[in-house]
């Protein structure tokens, strides 16, 4: 039965889809239908193919309550937008269907365990008194039935309890012991958070297991959609962290993404923390979240947007929010590693090589080198004397974003406050660069409204949005000092 909130959320959606181009889309990320999306759901490998959920309301560009977006990919690169696959439609998710994750079961069914947000109080002037659950639903890959005995897990599951309206975004898998296991956010009395981990023999009944992880108030109150996996002989735990105070230059102050690797001890259930580094240093990027492929890879995908940010939406947007490329996942020398999915690669075509370029003070362009849905790796190969190289993108006479080397502070830049937008929101971060193999290697994936930067092969990234006019499609170089790069770039289909 499709409830009417979920039909007409279907309806509306679309009426929608019928007056946005897809030209008006980017290439090969995935937006929502219409109006506005934040964090990726349930991704997961269903019936041969990719699933995405994300959290959506399709009726306007900002927040509001939450039904779950719905799309399939045979590649990671091409999504077919599906049904709207869930609506805030029971007394207990009438607040919103929030963050949630995926799983296919034996039998053909496609789990989704999601956290259901109740009113339970309407408080004039101030914010409703909510109270946060997890949530069950399955379905056939479109259409999904939430499970009659809701909701399965409670706060008070948690020894101690934990706040009422901040309990969620659980992550859920499958062990090769049949056993289903979920990691949970849950706000502590006083504002700190724990990563709590619950298992169940069937699904249906769960019971908590461990604590994962605390925050301290250093690093962050509540930690939002964590995902928990192993990788590489060891295990990480990805939470994104509000209300930070900065740390040098790998946490920023406000919303953050975090990794932490480490050793599980599962017969003992103890998370050994080894080290910690910030997911994505650009400006847009929020709550990802991974899937295994059925070749192996660990794949992340996110929200490419910031709560900060996302209150300032440009004027004759259509559609709000995008997710990330996906990206596989590695360790390499105690840190994660993130590279585009290599299925990319098949998008690449004609090839421009430039080799030796020696960037002077003024404008140096290259031939063959523009566009934007692109691929590009620049190799900088002498520094010594350099000391500032602006890898300028999406620009025009009015428009830019900028990607700044200065190999002597080892710091990367991401600039875009001549990017077109017309709000005075965080348009700069820096993060933290070395040289790998005595080079410095930068990979560029632009795709019309975004640029993904990978430094060092995925030993760091920077994501970042703009709405710079489709026209501004200069690739400029820029150079204090002296330096000499090769550039490789291809244009992406
Ligand atoms: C993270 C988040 C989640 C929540 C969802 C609500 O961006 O705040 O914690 O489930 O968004 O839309």
């Amino acid at each position: 039965m499709i409830s009417k909130l979920l039909q007409n959320a279907r309806d509306y959606e679309a009426q929608m889809l019928e007056q946005i181009p897809d030209a008006e889309r980017p290439g090969f990320h995935l937006t929502g239908g219409c109006g506005w999306i934040n964090d990726p759901n349930g991704f997961s490998y269903y019936k041969g193919a990719y699933h995405i959920f994300y959290q959506y309301f399709p009726y306007s560009n900002s927040w509001g309550s939450m039904h779950w977006g719905h799309a399939v990919s045979e590649d990671l690169l091409s999504w077919k937008r599906l049904p709207v696959a869930m609506a805030p439609d029971e007394k207990y998710d009438n607040f919103g269907c929030f963050s949630g994750s995926g799983l296919e079961l034996e039998d053909g069914r496609h789990m989704l365990l999601y956290t259901g947000v109740e009113t339970l109080e309407k408080i004039p002037y101030r914010k409703d008194r909510i109270r946060q659950t997890q949530c069950l639903a399955f379905g056939d890959g479109e259409n999904y039935e939430k499970y009659s005995g809701n909701p399965v897990i409670l706060p008070e599951n948690v020894p101690g309890g934990c706040m009422e309206g901040d309990f969620r975004d659980p992550k859920i898998w499958r062990d090769a012991d049949g056993i289903f296991y979920a990691v949970i956010s849950a706000m502590n009395h006083d504002a700190t958070c724990r990563i709590v981990l619950f298992q169940s023999d069937n699904g249906f009944d769960w019971e908590y297991a461990c604590t994962l992880a605390e925050s301290t108030h250093s690093l962050g109150g509540m930690w939002e959609c964590p995902d928990f996996f192993e990788l590489d002989g060891k295990h990480v735990l990805l939470v994104s962290p509000m209300a930070m105070m900065p740390m040098g230059h790998e946490f920023h102050v406000g919303h953050n993404t975090m990794a932490i690797i480490g050793e599980f001890d599962k017969k003992n259930r103890s998370f050994r923390q080894e080290s910690m580094q910030a997911i994505d240093s650009g400006i847009d990027f929020y709550a990802p979240q991974t899937m295994m492929t059925p070749d192996g890879r660990r794949v992340m995908i996110s929200w490419m947007q910031a709560w900060s940010n996302s209150m300032f939406v440009p004027p004759g947007v259509r559609f709000f929010g995008q997710l990330t490329l996906p990206r596989e996942l590695s360790i390499r020398d105690g840190r994660l590693i993130q590279t585009p999915v290599r299925e990319l690669l098949g998008r690449r075509k004609e090839k421009v090589i430039c080799k030796n370029v020696q960037p002077g003070s003024e404008k140096t362009v290259l031939a063959g080198v523009s566009g934007r849905m692109a691929d590009m790796t620049v190799t900088v190969k002498d520094y010594v004397m350099l000391k500032r190289l602006v890898i300028r993108v999406a620009a025009d006479e009015t428009c830019h974003t900028d990607i700044i080397l200065m190999p002597r502070k080892h710091v990367l830049r991401i600039e875009r406050d001549h990017a077109g937008y017309l709000y005075d929101i965080v348009h700069s971060r820096e993060m933290t660069v070395v040289p790998r193999l005595g080079v410095y290697k930068l990979r560029f994936i632009l795709d019309k409204y975004s640029l993904e930067v990978f430094v060092n092969d995925g030993e760091r990234a920077g994501t970042v949005t703009f709405f710079t006019p489709l026209d501004a499609e200069g690739i400029e170089f820029y150079c204090d000092g002296h330096t000499t790069i090769d550039v490789e770039k291809y244009e992406l289909s």
